[in-house]
């Protein structure tokens, strides 16, 4: 185990996954659409929202415990879907999903990961874990999938609504960053100086995506797998689809990718049991307000009817206690966790974890509060959210 105690913040994680993770594989993570708006924004929107600090309040027997779609956490943050995670690190999914087990917080599996919905089971003894899906064109291959998260013990299912077209992240074109990666003079001289990752890929086989090579029609090989995604996200989906994905389904449905309060009030009318105000960490719509900004007004429009999530760009405890103020009952964290990931596998998720659970906690207390579940706006100071 590396000695991690001089690892005070998310930003030392990140400078450290920037040295050891391939440079195609690390700017994936650290990279937005087109101008990089709104992937910058969601970060720095946290910024202007000032706490209230309270003294001289008995701050002792605090707790962060709460629940997310009646499932008992640690604290209000789940770990985010991300495709490509076991590029990050050998074997990325599984060193995340102990770590999230371990410390007692939701992990979702992306469709698009490494790892398989099967790997994960496994690796985890069948602990509880949630499931992304995206909407593809192959619909019974989705059915199959479905099937596959439900026998893998999953128990929730995260379905994104912000993919049917793809933004366009300027760094991935440039690094050659396509299925199966391009071996460029660039990204061979780069891999070279990454000594660490290189010896973790040699000792396993997972290198490509678990949940579709081998299972969906006419993808066998990595190679096969490029043409298949392309054709795959489906451009026709609506709110018809959610309804036989959640009978098909049968359990907890959670509708990721709600900006906007129209859309929250129709995400109530499907019956979903939570949405997830994002703006999928600022990698689609460039332009779109940050994920905190557009929160007040779905938790508003949602009122009590469905539970309200949010992610984008929350690097601290602090952010996740204004998100929780502002209406999120839960939070998610994308890069927090890739950049720990990178940096440290299992070890480096749990280090992020015990940082973001520290600083909440504290924070919570300077505010004057004991209990996660009583954190409401009235620990912000007006005029700044
Ligand atoms: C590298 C990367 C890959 C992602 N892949 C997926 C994915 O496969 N499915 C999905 O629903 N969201 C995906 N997301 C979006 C995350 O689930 C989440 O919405 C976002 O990362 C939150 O913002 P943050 O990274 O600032 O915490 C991805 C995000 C990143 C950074």
């Amino acid at each position: 185990m590396p000695d991690l105690s001089k690892i005070t913040c998310i930003e030392d994680l990140r400078v450290i996954a920037k040295r050891r993770v391939p440079r195609m594989f690390y700017d994936y993570a650290d990279s937005g659409a087109w101008t990089e708006g709104t992937y910058r924004d969601n970060e720095n929107a946290f910024q202007k929202i000032k706490l209230r600090q309270r003294v001289a309040v008995n701050m002792e027997g605090r707790s962060t415990r709460t629940t997310m779609i009646g499932q008992d956490v640690a604290m209000p943050v789940a770990i985010a879907p991300t495709g490509l995670t076991g590029m990050q690190h050998a074997d990325g999914e599984i060193h995340g999903a102990r770590a999230a087990k371990a410390f007692g917080i939701p992990f979702t599996l992306s469709t698009m990961s490494i790892c398989s919905l099967e790997d994960i089971a496994e690796a985890t003894g069948r602990h509880p874990f949630w499931f992304q899906l995206y909407v593809m064109r192959d619909r019974d291959f989705m059915e199959r999938l479905i099937d596959r998260a439900k026998a893998a013990n999953c128990s929730a299912l995260q379905l994104t609504l912000d993919l049917q077209v793809l933004g366009q992240r300027h760094k991935d074109i440039k690094n050659g960053l396509s299925t199966p990666p391009k071996p460029t003079i660039a990204n061979l001289i780069n891999l070279a100086t990454k000594p660490r990752w290189c010896l973790g890929m040699l000792g396993t086989q997972r290198r490509s995506f678990g949940n579709i090579v081998g299972h969906a029609k006419n993808v066998s090989d990595v190679s096969s797998l490029s043409t298949w995604t392309a054709e795959q996200f489906d451009p026709s989906l609506n709110w018809g689809d959610i309804e036989w994905i959640k009978r098909r389904w049968g359990g907890k449905l959670v509708l990721k990718g709600i900006m906007d309060a129209e859309d929250a009030r129709l995400a109530v009318d499907s019956g979903a049991d939570a949405l997830i105000v994002s703006n999928h960490g600022g990698r689609q719509l460039d332009g779109a307000p940050a994920s905190i900004d557009a929160l007040p007004a779905i938790a508003d429009a949602a009122g009590d009817r469905i539970e309200v999530w949010m992610d984008g760009g929350i690097r601290s405890g602090q952010d996740v206690l204004k998100a929780r103020a502002l209406g999120a009952r839960g939070t998610l964290i994308g890069r927090s966790f890739l950049y720990a990931l990178g940096a440290f596998g299992e070890a480096g998720v749990t280090r992020a974890l015990q940082i973001i659970h520290k600083e909440l906690d504290v924070t919570m207390a300077f505010c004057g509060r004991t209990q996660i579940d009583t954190v409401d706006s009235s620990i912000l100071l007006p005029g700044t959210f």
